[in-house]
């Protein structure tokens, strides 16, 4: 009984972060359903000579008889179903006090459900979320854990060594109790989708609007990636528009099919905003972009009805080097829009589930190992540092950027719908946008209807209160 922790699934992130974890000096104790991966994990902690171990287990039962009690558990498991076989085969295994610890990409609410299960029979249970693949895993990733307080203590300190660092300072967090941590990372997630779009976007601008090429757009974007758009997504999609498919000699870019996967987050996002009340309108137009992006027959089917939009912008925006300008600015404004999003989705959640998450420790966490690190990460944690209940695109620093930039935006917009280019997650930013910044709104019309056929009430704007009504015979 000498391992520090025992790790189940030795799939690629599960690999990884053992890996990750005996490369910190830790034994881990890895147990799979594929043998093979097993040993090979181990024998690449070996072959790279790491200051740790891996004892590779042939059963869960082998796995937990390693780890010194109290134990860990890290689960590295598809989200779902194999999460609860994992528990299920590991309670008979393991004493009152041991520790299983989620670290996929569970959904919230079964995190709720198995913190509650599981605690009411004496073990315990944390949700983490992980973000940054399998180099992130290996190498550092963010980490974002919810659970009881206590238990977040017992492995604090291996986690932490694991995670990205950011300027020396650990990239890993306890946001609140329960399903807190995989709500982190399921908004996380959401902005990942969002921020994805929004770039393919700017990318269809380029390509269809521009005739430009895949390596001319990759240096485009490598040349963002030097300004405010500094990020690990701007980064890739510089590098990877720039390589050739090793088959055709063409742009890799030209040969990929275009329909989207997706394994669910970005979904779970949007649905929980829309269960909170929050509005994740840019992120909803990402998953949507997903959806339809997979609907590849009925598009061809549509585009021979209705006809290709004639796409190419000519100098509808200006030169080619205005229309990048202004694709610029777009990008950054609808950024600001989408992250506010999350932000205000997670205030809603905060709030329903009493979580108190901290949102500059959030932001803080992102800055290094997850997928959506950027330089405006920084920004972020700064200004919530400052004033938490803020409205981020109303902070002092994002209003002069947004003032500053929302005229691209505008006119990205304004040119794409004007030539039939799919715009969905820039045009709902602007949207987003434009509601908050209209005092008086189009609202009223809402309610007059509302009173009319349902007797709903209506607040008036020269008297206090609600509950006033047309004079409507009913
Ligand atoms: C990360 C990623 C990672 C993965 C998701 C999203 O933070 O490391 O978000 O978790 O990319 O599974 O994948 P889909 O695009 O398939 O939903």
């Amino acid at each position: 009984m000498t391992a520090d922790i025992g790790l189940v699934g030795a799939g690629v992130m599960g690999s990884a972060l053992a890996l990750n974890l005996a490369d910190n000096g830790y034994k881990v104790a890895v147990y799979g359903k594929s043998p093979h991966k097993v040993q090979t994990c181990a024998a690449a902690a070996k072959e790279q000579n790491l200051k740790g171990e891996i004892i590779p287990c042939a059963t869960s039962a082998e796995m937990v008889a390693h780890v010194r009690a109290p134990r860990p558990f890290l689960l590295l498991v598809p989200a779902g179903d194999a999460v609860d076989s994992v528990i299920a085969e590991l309670r008979p295994l393991i004493d009152k006090g041991d520790l299983i610890i989620d670290a996929g990409n569970g959904n919230f609410h079964n995190t709720r459900e198995r913190t509650k299960m599981l605690e009411a029979d004496g073990y315990a249970f944390l949700g983490l979320g992980v973000s940054g693949g399998s180099e992130g895993a290996r190498h550092g990733p963010a980490i974002m854990a919810g659970g009881s307080p206590a238990l977040w203590s017992r492995v604090e300190e291996p986690l932490k060594a694991i995670s990205a660092k950011h300027n020396g300072e650990a990239c890993c967090e306890w946001f609140g109790p329960d399903g807190a941590g995989h709500f982190v990372k399921t908004i996380h997630n959401g902005i990942e989708y969002a921020d994805m779009q929004m770039i393919a976007e700017a990318y269809g601008v380029m390509r269809d609007g521009l005739g430009m090429q895949a390596d001319e757009i990759g240096a485009v974007f490598q040349r963002w990636n030097e300004g405010p758009l500094g990020s690990f997504l701007i980064e890739i999609t510089g590098q990877t528009a720039q390589i050739a498919d090793p088959e055709t000699g063409k742009p890799l870019l030209d040969v990929i099919q275009d329909k989207a996967g997706q394994k669910g987050t970005g979904r779970w996002s949007v649905i929980e905003a829309q269960h909170l009340a929050a509005p994740a309108s840019t992120i909803e137009a990402a998953v949507v972009a997903r959806n339809i992006s997979s609907r590849k027959d009925a598009r061809e089917e549509m585009e021979a009805l209705f006809g290709a939009a004639p796409t190419e912008l000519g100098d509808a925006l200006g030169d080619r080097n205005t229309t990048l300008n202004a694709l610029e600015q777009a990008l950054i404004a609808g950024k600001i829009a989408c992250y506010a999003q999350g932000f205000e989705t997670f205030k809603a959640a905060s709030a329903t589930y009493e979580w108190g998450l901290d949102y500059a420790a959030i932001a803080r966490v992102w800055r290094a190992g997850c997928i959506i690190r950027s330089v405006f990460l920084d920004d972020i944690a700064r200004v919530l540092g400052e004033d938490s209940d803020a409205h981020l695109m109303a902070t002092p620093f994002f209003a002069d950027l947004m003032r500053d930039n929302q005229g691209g935006l505008r006119n990205t917009v304004a040119a794409c719908a004007t030539h039939g280019l799919p715009a969905p997650a820039l045009s709902a930013a602007l949207s987003y946008f434009d509601m908050y910044r209209t005092d008086r709104g189009t609202a009223n019309m809402v309610q007059i209807q509302r009173d009319f056929f349902g007797h709903h009430g209506f607040e008036r704007v020269d008297k206090d209160g609600g509950g006033y009504h047309g004079p409507w015979v009913v």
